[in-house]
């Protein structure tokens, strides 16, 4: 990272989440280890980095799971076949039930065959379980994925 861009970077950390706070942690020493080897291997800088991208990450993942009422953001990644045109029927009737929590949509051809679309998706995060949960179970749909991501207001 050059100097430029690690300048825009502590501004950026400032305005979203405040004043940075210190404080000590008391760890094994080889879980520490694993800890600085885990660290390296993903190119972090320093501990601090690495163990604020840990805590958002599980922050995230214990909003989707146990506050379903809350606002999230995401996409559905679905894969199908496209000959099958009742499947394509479901697939497009099912997104126009859901019209209020998809933002955008991406269908890519990936062969003769096969399709894949990204459904971006904002809304309650029960809401977007039901869209996943309802393409997910169309026959003939391929794999269907749900990237669980978020608003980014609370971390
Ligand atoms: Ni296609």
């Amino acid at each position: 990272m050059n100097k430029k861009n690690r300048k825009i970077k502590n501004i950026d950390e400032n305005e979203g989440a405040g004043i940075l706070k210190r404080f000590g942690v008391s760890i094994e020493s080889n879980l520490l280890d694993e800890f600085d080897s885990y660290i390296e291997k993903r190119g972090y800088k320093n501990r601090s980095e690495a163990l604020r991208d840990l805590i958002r990450r599980e922050l995230v993942s214990s909003q989707w799971s146990e506050r379903a009422d809350e606002e999230g953001a995401g996409a559905i990644i679905i894969v199908y076949d496209h000959h099958q045109k009742e499947l394509v029927n479901n697939i497009t009737n099912i997104q126009h039930d859901y019209h209020d929590v998809i933002i955008s949509s991406q269908h890519v051809h990936l062969d003769y065959d096969m399709c894949l679309e990204v459904i971006v998706v904002k809304g309650k995060i029960a809401t977007l379980f039901e869209l996943e949960a309802k393409l997910k179970v169309i026959k003939g749909v391929k794999h269907a994925l749900l990237a669980k991501s978020t608003l980014g207001d609370k971390i």
